[in-house]
């Protein structure tokens, strides 16, 4: 998958701040260092355009990309323009409070308030799994008509063996296989393009 454009277009907190929602639009979502920002600069193919960091929770507004996708390599070229959206990170304790309390209202108001939201890549640590947060996410984002493409980030990090068992779980708590994903090697990238460009077709539901 080529992607010949993706650009920052801003940060947001409050929905006033929101650009337009013109474009079909992809979020990424998941506890706080599980690879979110990673998984976007491998999707789109740029290393620096989402900042990543050691230290948890970095990530604290709804940042909003704009990333034109070639969709049908070949004669056609078809192309597909997006909105990719990197979300606040959840779950992370060892911040205050008072930052805590304003993540989940944020999060939570986008994800039931942005219309043109088609599909939203709900990531899940390899070694973690699934937790509390991801399995009551998960139906939440689905009855509201929006497509959850769970993926196992940081598969690297698991030895061979210990993948498949990883994804079983996975897919036994979210209810969908989810995309086995690796960062450093790029692995799982073709596979999720998919799967959310299928959901770009498919639309709202
Ligand atoms: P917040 O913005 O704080 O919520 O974190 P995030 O989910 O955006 O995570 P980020 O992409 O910043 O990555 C967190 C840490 O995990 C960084 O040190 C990354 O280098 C590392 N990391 C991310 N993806 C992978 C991966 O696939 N494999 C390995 N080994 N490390 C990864
Ligand atoms: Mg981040």
């Amino acid at each position: 998958m080529r992607v010949p454009v993706a650009e920052f277009i801003k940060s947001a907190a409050a929905p006033s701040d929101w650009p337009p929602d013109e474009l079909p639009e992809l979020a990424f979502a998941g506890r706080s260092n599980v690879g979110k920002s990673s998984l976007i600069n491998v999707l789109v193919e740029r290393k620096g355009l989402v900042k990543t960091s050691s230290t948890p929770g970095r990530t604290r507004l709804i940042n909003f990309f704009h990333a034109d996708v070639i969709v049908s390599p070949g004669n056609s070229g078809e192309r597909a323009a997006l909105s990719v959206v990197d979300l606040p990170g959840f779950g992370y304790a060892k911040v205050s409070k008072t930052e805590r309390s304003t993540w989940r209202p944020t999060i939570e108001a986008y994800l039931s308030q942005r219309k043109s939201l088609v599909a939203v890549a709900l990531l899940v640590d390899a070694r973690r799994g699934a937790e509390l947060d991801e399995r009551e996410l998960a139906p939440w984002i689905a009855s509201q008509g929006v497509t959850v493409v769970p993926v196992m980030t940081k598969a690297d990090k698991l030895a061979k063996h210990e993948r498949r068992p990883a994804a079983d779980k996975v897919l036994a708590a979210l209810q969908q296989r989810p995309v086995i994903f690796s960062a450093q090697t790029g692995e799982g990238r073709e596979e999720l393009w998919k799967r959310l460009l299928d959901a770009v077709k498919k639309g709202r539901g």
